[in-house]
């Protein structure tokens, strides 16, 4: 191990906090440690900071209504996103800077500026509108990492009408069940895309889709990636066609209450189903907008690249809204990180220059694996500010990123946060505080969270825990404001009382240590996280009891070098069905309901699964045999001679 390397190593252990370096502090868009103090002296008018960075139509009265749910951020504020995200910044002389840069799967690269963006984007508005769309209606979009997705979902800000975007790799099923349970009778998608060089045809499954969906789709645009002849139906439409139509129509923003719902996004939890989660417009966007500036310090002047793809919330936030809002140029990434070769994502970081690069603890480690010699190969002194979000990132990934991609000159944000929570949660202040490898930070400024066990009371430092939000945040969604059922009436049993009566449980475990960096211990919860994707096991067990022959199931995670987690599935099958031929078909059935990064790595076959005396299965003892750890209490099992076959049966496979 080179000398560094070994100081690098001794500093971790010893669990050493690390500066950032001082140039970055110097320039940093904040600096100043007060603004934790300010934020607690003066909460919840402090977070005005946010929402004064966004231009309103009708100013709010009040940055936080109510004392109790409905929460009301910005209450009697009128504002629209799109106009946040384009307009303004025509008027700032930003019209001819890059918005969206884009590199495509092929190698093609397509820039987009300001006012090239917002030109497209009323088109597309005046389109949808022709189509019948109007404010309040859900728009489905069903789209890889190509331009014309954020440029729908700025057209629907635009007219108001919120956007749910599936994430492109997601089954036909997925897709109809999302739309019918946000009752979406609009449709953006695509002819195809490619992966790995093969084309995708995302129209056969958007067609898959609406043969099973309970309603009508009143209208699906079609946008042409393949380059393919696509015959469209009466109530089809060619996106470019719709554009020519409308060419130069410009559509006025509609003012939109701060509580407007903006977008509804599905994920995963303990229930069968994704549930859906509307995020606001006045405090989702003031909320995402501010931690852009605050946590990942992005100028104007920037160019910024989040890895994520936006069908999920990260891009949702990190990808579109955030960046945009601040006028900086936020890269769009379609391809793969290893195509055409494996310093594709250095490559491209030196050839736009990127200040500031986002992306997750999976794709670190894997870039890892492949070894140094492919960022070496390139000139990464324009980064500043690296960050990570979607799973726990182990000290030894964050030291190889610290070292190898930011050179030792870059702060590491490790972002904390959730599809619930809108925008960053607990977070290091880059140009404030000191980074603990491992460790996430304190919960931003503005920010009530904290650690608790299962009574409800703050456990000590090092202690595990709950890790719960005490004060609402601009950017908790509409059911959570609302209350639906976003009490505390779970475990923990008791909320915290801060300021509220109220107390949103994450569902994830943490510990707290002196100085109160949070520490993530994964979810407590029957979420599996694989490259930081949620799953319920639920679902996944849903389709796999789907398949013919197969009697029960139970689906775990198993620990993974590159992936975090992996999805394990024990299956018993019903008489008579022979195992062989129905692994394919179980792995297949995953994929197809939910799409291919759900699929079981391995189906495990087992004669009975182990369940308590009342029924229920263990999944703790299924987790604790894929992981050789030691079983622990088994008395509350009703079929405890299970054990060993399940041993067996998963040495067995693996
Ligand atoms: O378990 C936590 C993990 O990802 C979950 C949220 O997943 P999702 O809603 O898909 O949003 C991902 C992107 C925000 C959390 O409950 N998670 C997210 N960020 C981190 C994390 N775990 C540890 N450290 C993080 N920085």
């Amino acid at each position: 191990m080179p000398a560094d390397d070994e100081d690098m190593e001794t500093r971790l252990s010893a669990g050493e906090c690390i500066d950032p370096p001082s140039s970055f502090r110097q320039q940093a868009n904040l600096s100043d440690e007060a603004v934790y103090e300010e934020f607690a002296a003066d909460w919840p008018d402090a977070w005005a900071r946010a929402g004064d960075r966004l231009d309103w139509d009708t100013e709010y009265d009040r940055v936080l209504g109510g004392d109790r749910p409905p929460f009301r951020w910005f209450e009697g504020g009128r504002l629209n996103a799109c106009y946040n995200c384009l307009d303004r910044h025509l008027d700032a002389g930003r019209k001819n800077k890059v918005a969206l840069k884009w590199e495509g799967r092929l190698g093609e690269s397509r820039s987009y500026t300001y006012l090239e963006l917002y030109r497209e984007v009323n088109q597309f508005a005046a389109a949808l509108r022709d189509l019948g769309v109007e404010e309040g209606d859900v728009v489905t979009l069903y789209m890889p990492m190509i331009p014309e997705l954020p440029v729908a979902m700025l057209a629907c800000a635009r007219i108001g009408a919120p956007h749910l975007v599936v994430f492109a790799g997601f089954a036909a099923d997925a897709l109809a069940m999302r739309m019918d349970s946000a009752g979406s009778e609009y449709l953006v998608t695509c002819d195809g895309y490619y992966r790995r060089g093969t084309p995708v045809h995302q129209k056969n499954k958007a067609d898959n889709a609406r043969i099973e969906l309970d309603h009508d789709v009143d209208a699906t645009v079609v946008v042409d990636r393949l380059g393919d002849e696509t015959p469209l139906d009466d109530d089809e439409y060619g996106y470019r066609d719709l554009l020519a139509a409308h060419r130069g129509t410009e559509v006025d923003p509609v003012h939109r209450d701060a509580s407007d719902p903006l977008f509804l996004i599905y994920t995963s939890g303990t229930t069968g189903e994704p549930t859906g989660v509307r995020h606001t417009t006045g405090g989702y966007l003031a909320h995402v907008t501010w931690t852009s500036h605050a946590v990942l310090d992005i100028k104007s002047e920037d160019t910024y690249w989040c890895s994520a793809d936006i069908g999920w919330i990260t891009g949702h936030s990190y990808i579109v809204y955030g960046p945009l809002a601040l006028g900086t140029t936020t890269m769009l990434y379609e391809g793969a990180p290893d195509h055409p070769e494996k310093d594709r994502v250095w490559e491209l970081i030196e050839r736009n220059a990127v200040d500031v690069f986002y992306t997750a603890p999976t794709a670190i480690r894997t870039f890892m694996k492949w070894g140094e010699q492919y960022p070496e190969q390139h000139d990464l002194s324009s980064l500043r500010l690296l960050g990570t979000v979607g799973e726990p990132i182990n000290p030894r990934a964050w030291k190889w990123y610290y070292e190898h991609i930011g050179g030792e000159e870059c702060p590491v944000v490790d972002t904390w946060w959730q599809t619930e929570t809108g925008g960053m949660i607990v977070s290091t202040l880059p140009g404030v505080d000191e980074m603990k490898p491992g460790s996430a930070g304190r919960p931003l400024p503005g920010i009530g969270a904290t650690v608790v066990d299962a009574d409800g009371t703050r456990v000590d430092p090092g202690e595990a825990g709950y890790l719960v939000l005490t004060d609402p945040w601009p950017g908790m969604p509409l059911s959570m404001a609302e209350n639906e059922g976003w009490f505390v009436d779970r475990e923990p049993t008791r909320p915290v009382l801060d300021r509220f009566d109220w107390a949103y449980f994450s569902e994830d475990g943490a510990a707290v240590d002196e100085d109160g960096y949070i520490t993530l211990l994964g979810r407590v919860d029957d979420v599996i996280n694989v490259s930081g994707h949620r799953f319920g096991t639920m679902e996944i067990e849903s389709a796999i009891t789907d398949v013919e022959g197969v009697a029960e199931a139970a689906v775990v995670s198993a620990p993974h070098d590159l992936k975090g987690q992996s999805v394990l599935a024990y299956v018993c099958l019903a008489e008579g069905y022979d195992e062989e031929p129905l692994r394919d078909t179980i792995q297949d059935a995953v994929g197809t309901a939910i799409g291919p990064i759900a699929v079981p790595d391995a189906v495990v076959f087992t004669p009975d699964l182990p369940k308590t005396r009342s029924g229920k299965i263990m999944r703790r003892l299924l987790s604790s045999v894929a992981r050789g750890e030691e079983l622990g209490d088994m008395s509350a099992l009703r079929n405890p001679e299970i054990v060993g076959e399940l041993e067996t049966a998963f040495d067995g496979n693996n």
